[in-house]
């Protein structure tokens, strides 16, 4: 799609001068988006909730930006609660006012629209968005982001004749108020929202490509043998193949063997020699020179709090506060809503407690972060804002001689990373963007208990091409709900 700011971008080329051609060039295009986020009453999912969709689709549509692209998407929520959409592994470089997350956005109330502005900064890959608050996203609401990669990007491998996007997730039916954890199991594996494919039935998802086979996804270092069904089943379909596949379903590794899947995870390796979307160190050189500036050790247990099961870090649970972090720390140095550095981030609280921990993450500094997992199912922590190296696995306990144990050489950046049951994952993150950034469990039922942190990273520097200000539409609630200050100076991106 093209825009009027293209356009506006090849005029200044005209008339200014090189610098002009260069930052029109780092910009991308405009991509305008419109969303209906409804529900279906007819179909309950997990917690009694209605399927959401977007534009009638339970996998929503396909955002398809290259690097640098600003991607504009307009959200009607025409759901009967407030609605928040994040940006799964989108930097929001500068930008954390779009991240779409309690702590960063006032939620989009029912029967309004809310428009979020975003760049896809410098990347280039495969990511998803979904919607933030409550439980909504094990009723839907999610779909894939490509972000592909500029010409001038050589890439390890030739342009694909076609993409297919693919989510996998799993799926609980209604009627259980109760959290997960007293009933580890869902239902089902889905894949792009379809249940299992059923050669007799007709409800499957299938992409056309020239000899077909089965794909299979099934839960990790779980027993699952009171559950043989919960696998998600796809079939891979070749216009010219003449069949279905045949035959049974692969096997997959033993689901109990630990040191396959850790020697696996350790495998997947960055390839250091090839090209990258951004000029700047993340995802481009190894990390084995670089000074570590802070150290958290976060471990992810349960508590009971006031006789209610909790999720916690380091015997914190989060606590949501009704005011975004964010618009506190902008409008009132967080006074009022959070206070911090209050909770540890090296040690565990003898007695558990609520808190809304938000802690101090050094500007361009390098962070290390250790998981801790103290509990017997598979967790997984993600990082808003950032890219981190994944450096090293481990079962049991950690100490800091394991650090020799690191992959300090080729490690892969990503922003979501599991943590095996009783066992430590350690990853470096460089603190290059200033903002306040979720850190938590990817797994839904740990993050909705309290399985979360905030990081905020803050530069003094108050120059615009430091942080960007608040959107013009930028939305007010709790403590400042009553306000209404003057719209921020918008800079051009
Ligand atoms: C959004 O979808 C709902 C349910 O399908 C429909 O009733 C409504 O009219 C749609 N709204 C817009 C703005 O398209
Ligand atoms: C996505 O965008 C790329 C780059 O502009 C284009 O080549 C591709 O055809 C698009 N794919 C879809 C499904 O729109
Ligand atoms: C709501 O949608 C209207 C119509 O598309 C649009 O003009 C307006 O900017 C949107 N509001 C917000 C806050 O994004
Ligand atoms: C790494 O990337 C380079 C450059 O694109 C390529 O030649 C090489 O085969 C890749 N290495 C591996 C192990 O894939
Ligand atoms: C696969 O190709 C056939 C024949 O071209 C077409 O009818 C069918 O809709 C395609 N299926 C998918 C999932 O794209
Ligand atoms: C890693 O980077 C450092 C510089 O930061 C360099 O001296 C070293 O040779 C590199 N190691 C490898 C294995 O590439
Ligand atoms: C590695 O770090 C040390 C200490 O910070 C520094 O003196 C040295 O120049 C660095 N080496 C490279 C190759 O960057
Ligand atoms: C904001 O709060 C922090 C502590 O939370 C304090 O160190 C800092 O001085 C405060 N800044 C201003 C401008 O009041
Ligand atoms: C966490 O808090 C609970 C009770 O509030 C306490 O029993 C437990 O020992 C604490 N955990 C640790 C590791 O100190």
């Amino acid at each position: 799609m093209e825009s009027s700011s293209s356009r506006h971008c090849r005029r200044l080329i005209l008339w200014t001068t090189v610098i002009a051609l260069l930052f029109c060039k780092a910009r991308g295009i405009d991509i305008f988006l419109e969303w209906n986020v409804s529900s279906d009453p007819n179909i309950r999912a997990y917690m009694d909730q209605p399927l959401i969709l977007i534009n009638g689709k339970i996998t929503g549509p396909l955002i398809n930006a290259t690097t640098n692209d600003i991607v504009h998407v307009n959200i009607f929520n025409n759901l009967d609660e407030p609605l928040l959409m994040t940006w799964n592994g989108i930097q929001q470089r500068l930008n954390s006012w779009q991240d779409g997350v309690s702590g960063t956005n006032c939620p989009i109330l029912p029967g309004q629209n809310w428009t979020y502005v975003f760049q896809t900064k410098d990347q280039i890959g495969s990511y998803f968005y979904f919607p933030s608050i409550n439980f909504l996203k094990a009723a839907g609401g999610y779909g894939p982001i490509r972000v592909n990669n500029r010409n001038v990007i050589l890439v390890p491998f030739a342009k694909p004749e076609a993409e297919y996007d693919l989510l996998i997730g799993d799926w609980s039916y209604g009627g259980n108020t109760k959290l997960m954890a007293e009933n580890p199991l869902p239902d089902l594996i889905l894949m792009n929202g379809k249940a299992p494919f059923n050669p007799r039935g007709n409800v499957f998802q299938s992409f056309n490509v020239t000899k077909d086979y089965f794909m299979v996804a099934t839960p990790t270092q779980i027993d699952t043998t009171a559950a043989p069904d919960l696998m998600g089943v796809g079939l891979i379909h070749y216009d010219s193949s003449n069949g279905l596949a045949a035959g049974s379903l692969p096997k997959g590794p033993d689901q109990l063997d630990r040191d396959f899947s850790i020697n696996q995870a350790r495998s997947i390796r960055w390839n250091m020699s090839t090209g990258a979307a951004r000029p700047n160190p993340q995802g481009t050189f190894n990390v084995s020179n670089i000074t570590l500036s802070q150290t958290f050790i976060l471990h992810a247990s349960t508590a009971e709090i006031d006789g209610i099961l909790h999720y916690t870090v380091n015997n914190v649970s989060y606590l949501t506060p009704d005011t975004p972090l964010k618009l506190a720390d902008h409008f009132v140095n967080g006074s009022g809503v959070y206070q911090l550095d209050s909770f540890p981030t090296n040690s565990i609280n003898l007695v558990a407690s609520y808190g809304t921990s938000v802690v101090t993450g050094n500007h361009k500094g390098w962070l290390e972060i250790v998981f801790k997992n103290d509990l017997d199912v598979m967790d997984a922590w993600h990082l808003d804002g950032f890219g981190f190296y994944v450096v090293g696995f481990g079962d049991g306990d950690w100490n800091s001689a394991l650090r020799s144990t690191y992959n300090l050489v080729d490690p892969v950046v990503r922003s979501t990373v599991q943590v095996y049951p009783g066992g430590w994952t350690a990853v470096y993150a460089f603190l290059d963007n200033p903002g306040m950034w979720s850190l938590r469990s990817q797994r839904l039922e740990n993050w909705y208990g309290g399985q979360e942190l905030y990081i905020r990273v803050f530069d003094a520097d108050p120059n615009p091409a430091k942080e960007r200000p608040p959107p013009s539409n930028l939305l007010l609630c709790g403590i400042f709900k009553s306000q209404a200050p003057a719209p921020s100076p918008q800079v051009a991106w």
